[in-house]
């Protein structure tokens, strides 16, 4: 596109010389109509003013300093408070490439929906363009983003999500960079006199990506999830389909680095459902003595096999958007220090007389605070204080258990790999596969309850394989013939060890029978002695599974008796599995690896089904 003086980022000073940005945020502008275009620097500069303007828009409030410097308070639209899967798209040229498990419209249909949408949608308000990599700006080949968004929260939270700003747009320059446009809106204009509230958003929403095009397109929702889309919608779907065309993987899966009181060090990647652990495994403060863990990664990792054939996996994200109730000292004391430190946004979250924050399970439980809801609140309410799916969003630089390594773009070597999810029976506490395949059964067949963290009824068993079910980008037989792939193209004496975890098995009265949390150490422990051929194990039909006497219980308040029914296998349980896995693969017809069948069918004998 010529230069035209009427396009709104002539004569800013950082607008760019890359003539693919240029262009593209000249279209968007002359569709979306914003009053103003911002080039975001990611100065710190910048950041007062957003957060000032954000402050004065109602949008933030500034907590206290001395409690959390550099921190603010946001409470979204109540029906703004999670991922929206139902109106999540993978818009492939051929439907079959979207596959059984994720919603599809024609994209030439879906451009015309949302063009329509577009046009006008920032209408009074400043259009913000945010360059920004996921990963580390020197990779081999960095991979490169452009958001733009109507939303100065979403400019915000990117800054503390993701490496963003004047020094990625130089970058971009001078390799002249392709990147993934990804464009957002909260859709709601000011038109019509229409005043501002802290909160827009539209009720008509769509989270779509173009996995041909490598592009997203986002409108009506603010939530971290919806809009913040270098994380799920670049990092997992977009980049999901970009690992299976050129042979890596793209992961939801926290990465820690555990040490031994021996000075063993293991590299651990964890795929659990949102809301199911990652966070807070991530960041354990381990209760069995002498052992250490640092903090890679708590969400999203990338993996590529490196040049001595072992499995090497990346953090993407430059932040924890982190689950706040349920967070404390007890459980995770590293997260506390972590926005102790302040930079931090919390969304959803109660908001204390004493300008702080609070939320269900925090120490110090306030006599009196304002809801997420902006409603009087006091122990004795009867609505939570905090919706169940609030966050906290903070610096992953200012975790005090951060792995040196994070700084590294080769990454870090992965030793194991567990896949968890929720479930109240069934799963025991820990089961070893036998090998990559079965491990990749493992994964295929996860299952987990529904959690707050997207829209929807909570704690319904659903199949959520490697809990990647919202976040695969294509086709999830494909996918899983990517994960077998990887196994078969790979020294299997290379690859990581597969384990599947349950933190949250129940017993008869409902309440969780293992302790969880910094306890997870003992089930870390025997992951690394049995890589090490230290710990026993007993083979049961769905894998390997400590003997009683083989986990540390060293010090554990748990009797015998609730320690046998954590690592239980019962056979009738697991006969009920099977109706629901047969089921959930025919689903994936031709698309689904025979060798899936054939651990199914090993599974099945085994349990004499
Ligand atoms: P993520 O969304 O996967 O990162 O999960 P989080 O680590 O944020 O945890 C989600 C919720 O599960 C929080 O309310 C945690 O307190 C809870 N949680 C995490 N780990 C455990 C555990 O080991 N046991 C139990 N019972 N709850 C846990
Ligand atoms: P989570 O991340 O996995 O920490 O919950 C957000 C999400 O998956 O929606
Ligand atoms: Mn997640
Ligand atoms: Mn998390």
């Amino acid at each position: 596109m010529t230069a035209d003086t009427t396009q709104p980022h002539i004569g800013q000073s950082a607008a760019t010389t890359h003539e693919g940005i240029l262009a593209w945020v000249d279209e968007v502008a002359e569709l979306t109509q914003p009053d103003r275009v911002h080039w975001c620097t990611g100065s710190d500069e910048e950041w007062t003013e957003l957060t000032d303007a954000l402050v004065a828009s109602g949008t933030f409030t500034r907590l206290n300093a001395d409690k959390k410097p550099n921190s603010f308070h946001a409470a979204s639209d109540p029906t703004d408070v999670a991922r929206v899967e139902d109106r999540t798209f993978i818009c492939s040229v051929d439907e079959k490439d979207c596959g059984p498990t994720n919603n599809w419209m024609d994209p030439q249909e879906m451009k015309a929906i949302m063009t329509d949408l577009y046009r006008g949608c920032m209408r009074g308000r400043t259009m913000y363009v945010v360059p920004f990599v996921m990963g580390h700006l020197e990779a081999d080949s960095p991979m490169f983003g452009v958001e733009i968004t109507d939303s100065a929260y979403v400019v915000a939270s990117m800054r503390v999500m993701a490496r963003m700003g004047s020094n990625v747009l130089r970058r971009m320059e001078e390799v002249g960079a392709t990147f993934v446009p990804a464009l957002h809106s909260v859709g709601m204009p000011l038109v019509d006199g229409r005043a501002d509230v802290s909160w827009p958003c539209n009720d008509t929403k769509y989270i779509v990506q173009f996995p041909e095009e490598r592009m997203i397109w986002s409108f009506g929702s603010g939530y971290g999830g919806n809009a913040l889309l270098g994380k799920k919608c670049y990092a997992l779907r977009i980049a999901s389909v970009m690992a299976r065309d050129e042979g890596w993987l793209a992961e939801h899966m926290l990465i820690l680095k555990l040490t031994s009181p021996e000075g063993v060090r293991k590299y651990i990647a964890a795929a659990f459902p949102s809301a199911c652990g990652k966070t807070n495994l991530a960041m354990l403060a381990p209760t069995i003595p002498g052992w250490k863990v640092e903090t890679l990664g708590d969400d999203i990792a990338w993996m590529r096999i490196g040049d001595d054939g072992r499995l090497y996996a990346v953090n993407p994200e430059f932040g924890f958007f982190g689950v706040a109730p349920g967070t404390n000292e007890l459980t995770n004391p590293n997260a506390m220090r972590t926005i102790d430190i302040g930079n931090s946004v919390f969304t959803n979250v109660a908001l204390t007389d004493d300008g702080d924050v609070w939320w269900e399970g925090l120490e110090n439980t306030p006599a009196h605070a304002t809801s997420w809801k902006g409603e009087d609140w006091t122990p004795d309410s009867d609505e939570l204080s905090s919706h169940p799916n609030s966050r906290y969003c903070t610096p992953i630089k200012q975790c005090p258990i951060l792995a040196p390594e994070y700084d590294d773009p080769r990454g870090v070597p992965i030793d194991a790999i567990l896949f968890g999810g929720r479930r109240k029976t069934t799963v025991p506490l820990v089961t070893e596969a036998r090998d990559w395949t079965h491990g990749t059964f493992m994964g295929a067949t996860l299952s987990s309850e529904t959690t707050a963290a997207a829209v929807g009824q909570v704690g319904v068993v659903r199949r959520d394989p490697m809990a990647m079910l919202p976040f695969i980008g294509y086709n999830a037989g494909d996918y899983f013939n990517h994960w077998i792939t990887v196994g078969k193209d790979n020294d299997a004496a290379k690859l990581p060890k597969i384990f599947y975890v349950n933190w949250f098995r129940r017993d008869e009265d409902g309440g969780f029978l293992w302790p969880g949390f910094g306890e997870n150490s003992r089930v870390l422990k025997w992951v690394v002695e049995r890589m090490e051929g230290q710990a026993e194990a007993v083979e049961t039909p769905i894998g390997y599974v400590p003997t009683p006497g083989s986990l540390d219980t060293d010090g554990l308040d748990m009797t015998e008796e609730e320690l046998a029914q954590a690592l239980a296998v019962d056979v009738e349980e697991w006969k009920a599995e099977i109706p629901q896995i047969t089921e959930w693969f025919e689903k994936f017809g031709e698309n689904l690896p025979a060798v899936l069948w054939t651990e199914l069918d090993g599974l099945k004998a085994r349990l004499g089904a």
